[in-house]
């Protein structure tokens, strides 16, 4: 039998036990383990994320800047806060020494040659537990031919993600042929945290953004959409961060950029130093021209 240690006596009696609230919106009542998960992906100090998507792959195939993912976005990926992509791309390409916070595609099924909308869960939970993911992403069409079958999957997910603690990023998708109005957002994003996702990933309107996160009791990240002038990536993600939105989630503005490496470090500063857009680009510029 080892010899016992006597037992301590420093109870610290004079002191209360602290009790920690969460850092994040709305999030207070989750478990242990998915606060740990969203404090992987959110950075607790900020409490902000810049998440890189290069998913784009899982319906349109090799999109331009993601036709070679070692090539490019390998190099890139240390500068992120969190990787959103699909399984086949982390374990085909990523190493597994990569230990920022994957966010895992979790749907899919048509390709652009077919309704976007029609999606299913494409990712069994347990192996998305296997792969050591932060989170999970599901698209969600509010309004599109599949929308009640896109909310399901969310919720599936969002019943699964309970049972493990493993957070549920909804990612509000918009038909070509929808209006990009408060309103739509509204109501897409608080569907969304109603039906449970953990947060919710939705796309910056210069007008109204602030009602949009205002009205969503989760942390909401803004989507980059199509490729723009890189002062213009940099202003919609400053203007996204001071109206409420908890970080970006942005592919094509970062992987797309001249300099991807120069344009995610400015991406970073904007979104958690609150670097203004123009010294943002001087960042951009600087790093870009190796100063
Ligand atoms: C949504 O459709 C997918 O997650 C995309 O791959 C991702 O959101 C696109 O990012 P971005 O629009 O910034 O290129």
């Amino acid at each position: 039998m080892p010899e016992a240690d006597k037992e301590g006596k420093d109870f610290g009696l004079d002191k209360s036990t602290a009790t920690e609230g969460f850092f994040l919106k709305g999030s207070n009542s989750l478990d242990w383990g998915m606060k740990n998960r969203l404090s992987r992906i959110f950075n607790p100090e900020t409490g902000r994320t810049v998440m890189l998507a290069i998913d784009h792959g899982y319906f349109q195939g090799p999109t331009v800047g993601l036709e070679r993912i070692d090539l490019n976005i390998l190099p890139i990926a240390p500068y992120a806060d969190t990787l959103m992509l699909t399984r086949g791309i982390l374990r085909s390409v990523v190493p597994p020494s990569y230990t920022r916070p994957i966010v895992l595609r979790a749907s899919g099924g048509p390709s652009i040659l077919k309704e976007l909308s029609n999606e299913h869960i494409a990712v069994d939970m347990e192996d998305a537990l296997r792969l050591n993911a932060a989170a999970l992403a599901v698209q969600v069409f509010i309004g599109g031919e599949y929308e009640t079958q896109s909310v399901h999957n969310m919720t599936r997910l969002v019943d699964m993600g309970m049972r493990y603690g493993m957070p549920i990023l909804a990612v509000t998708a918009v038909g070509t042929d929808m209006k990009r109005s408060p309103r739509y957002f509204r109501l897409a994003c608080r569907i969304c945290a109603e039906l449970g996702a953990q947060y919710v990933k939705t796309y910056y309107i210069p007008k109204g953004f602030e009602s949009v996160t205002a009205s969503c009791p989760v942390p909401i990240v803004m989507a980059g959409g199509k490729k723009m002038p890189e002062i213009d990536a940099l202003t919609m993600a400053y203007n996204a961060i001071q109206e409420g939105a908890a970080g970006v989630d942005m592919g094509r503005n970062i992987f797309q950029a001249e300099s991807p490496a120069a344009m995610i470090q400015a991406v970073g500063a904007t979104v958690h130093k609150n670097l203004p857009p123009a010294q943002a680009h001087e960042m951009y510029l600087d790093l870009k021209n190796g100063k």
